[in-house]
């Protein structure tokens, strides 16, 4: 009986180590990905940008879902997955308008969604981090 709860302890907690490496690996990601779309936009590189907002789309799938979302919260702030995943909500939606903007050449247009992704990385961030 013993060897089994502690076995399944360790399942919980392989399960729970595992969810922290893929949101380090994701987060790491998404920085990666921000920074190539800032150095798109600094180096007048549409191609470069577009890059970036396909690591950041990428590694943002991670929180397809309110559910999704509420395993990489720490448990103190997971009542709060909603904000969280409206957040990654809104990244996925300023993704889209930037490939739209930039499919019509318009970079003003396009760098104003740069910045709200950015607001929705600190968003999420800020409820994670009690900000
Ligand atoms: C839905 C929530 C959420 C969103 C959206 C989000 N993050 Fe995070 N991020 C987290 C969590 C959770 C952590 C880990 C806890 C912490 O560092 O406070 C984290 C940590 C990080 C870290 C530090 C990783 C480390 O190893 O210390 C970076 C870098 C990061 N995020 C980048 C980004 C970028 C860039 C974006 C936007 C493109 C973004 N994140 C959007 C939840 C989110």
């Amino acid at each position: 009986m013993k060897m089994i709860k502690m076995m399944a302890l360790g399942a919980l907690l392989a399960g729970a180590a595992m969810a922290n490496e893929s949101l380090a690996l994701n987060m790491g990601k998404m920085e990666n990905g921000l920074n190539n779309v800032q150095k798109g936009f600094l180096y007048n590189t549409p191609a470069l940008i577009k890059e970036g907002v396909k690591e950041i789309d990428n590694a943002n799938a991670l929180f397809h879902n309110t559910e999704a979302t509420k395993k990489y919260l720490p448990k103190e702030k997971q009542h709060m997955s909603n904000i969280a995943f409206n957040a990654a909500k809104r990244i996925d939606k300023a993704s889209s308008e930037m490939l739209a903007a930039l499919d019509k050449k318009q970079f003003s247009q396009a760098s104003q969604s740069y910045s709200e992704i950015v607001n929705a990385c600190t968003a999420c961030h800020a409820v994670v981090r009690g900000w």
